[in-house]
């Protein structure tokens, strides 16, 4: 099942979620309106949504909370980019040049506001509030603090896997997890589907971070961002982490990396160490683990295309491209 056939199977659901999308950005200040419109026509892959709608899919007949937690979380997504390029000084998003590159750091940060405004408004006017909203809270927490953690951890040098895994359910995971749980609960899913459904969201969710991770490392122009740029912000991701485990060099490397700002030709050496150990390699051994743990969530769901999507949709992100 390609991406165009799982839209084509969710039909007038994928259609309702994108006018969801659009209407909830309406403002009568141009500026804002304009940019606004310029995010749209630059969109990502919207695997956020999909999720949502596939899982509510999966498990009974999507009701209209089911497409509001779905748009919602791709106005929080979006959200989340925009204010990860600030914090990240990045040039580049999606094959152009970001917000903050654009308007500067302090009016994206206000646009992506904005967006996450608009999502917590979307989820507030839903019948299923009284179980979302602390939902949506929660995972909102999570991203604040594991890009700060992550910065924390940047100046240290001392990330360990650990620290890594909760910095990845924090940015990334805790999103789809929501994402995935909203939906399920938007069906009136039983206990076990929402457990099921969140075991799924957050496997898959750790399994695209890990991706995006690999990809910083091996990735090419296809993928619309710089590229080679964690280690330089001095990120201990998972290929460095892996080629670090049982190394004799770790306490060596590990200072590298503490002086790659005064050292920026650190990196090469770096580079050259998570070479020589199959970094890469080691951490896409473990991101068919995550991979594996999401699909495995799916059993919990009644067979079907739906769930077949999912499936697909873990599949689909071990070997992306971008
Ligand atoms: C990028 O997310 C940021 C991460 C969480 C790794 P996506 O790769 O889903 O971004 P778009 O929306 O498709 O551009
Ligand atoms: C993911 O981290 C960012 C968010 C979840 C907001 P990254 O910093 O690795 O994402 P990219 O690589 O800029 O898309
Ligand atoms: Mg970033
Ligand atoms: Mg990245």
């Amino acid at each position: 099942m390609s991406r165009e056939d799982i839209i084509a199977y969710l039909g007038p659901d994928w259609d309702r979620v994108r006018d969801l999308i659009r209407s909830r950005l309406q403002t009568d200040v141009l500026l804002l309106g304009q940019t606004n419109d310029w995010i749209l026509s630059n969109s990502g892959k919207m695997l956020r949504p999909l999720v949502a709608l596939l899982v509510a899919k999966a498990i009974a007949s999507p009701t209209e909370d089911s497409r509001c937690y779905a748009a919602a979380a791709e106005l929080l997504h979006n959200a989340t980019l925009i204010h990860d390029d600030v914090a990240d000084e990045s040039a580049e998003r999606r094959g152009r040049p970001t917000l903050s590159a654009l308007l500067g750091p302090g009016p994206a940060v206000l646009v992506g506001d904005f967006w996450l405004a608009r999502a917590v408004d979307l989820v507030v006017r839903t019948d299923h509030r009284d179980r979302t909203i602390p939902i949506l809270a929660k995972t909102l927490t999570d991203l604040a603090e594991g890009e700060m953690l992550q910065l924390e951890k940047a100046a240290s040098g001392d990330t360990t896997e650990q620290d890594y895994l909760r910095i990845i359910h924090c940015k990334t995971a805790s999103l789809f997890q929501s994402a995935a749980e909203t939906a399920a609960l938007s069906v009136d899913a039983s206990p076990g589907q929402v457990e099921a459904a969140k075991a799924y969201g957050s496997a898959l969710g750790a399994a695209f971070q890990i991706k995006d991770d690999i990809l910083d490392y091996v990735g090419t122009d296809a993928l619309g961002k710089p590229i080679g740029v964690d280690l330089k912000e001095q990120k201990i991701t998972l290929p460095l982490l892996a080629a670090l485990e049982g190394s004799p060099r770790e306490a060596e490397i590990r200072q590298l990396v503490r002086e790659i700002p005064e050292h920026p030709d650190h990196c090469g050496r770096i580079l050259a160490f998570v070479a020589e150990r199959n970094g890469v390699g080691l951490a896409a051994r473990k991101l068919e683990e995550w991979v594996e743990r999401a699909v495995r969530a799916l059993d919990a769901f009644p067979d079907g295309e739906a769930r077949r999507a999912l499936v697909e949709i873990a599949r689909f992100n071990q070997w992306r491209e971008v």
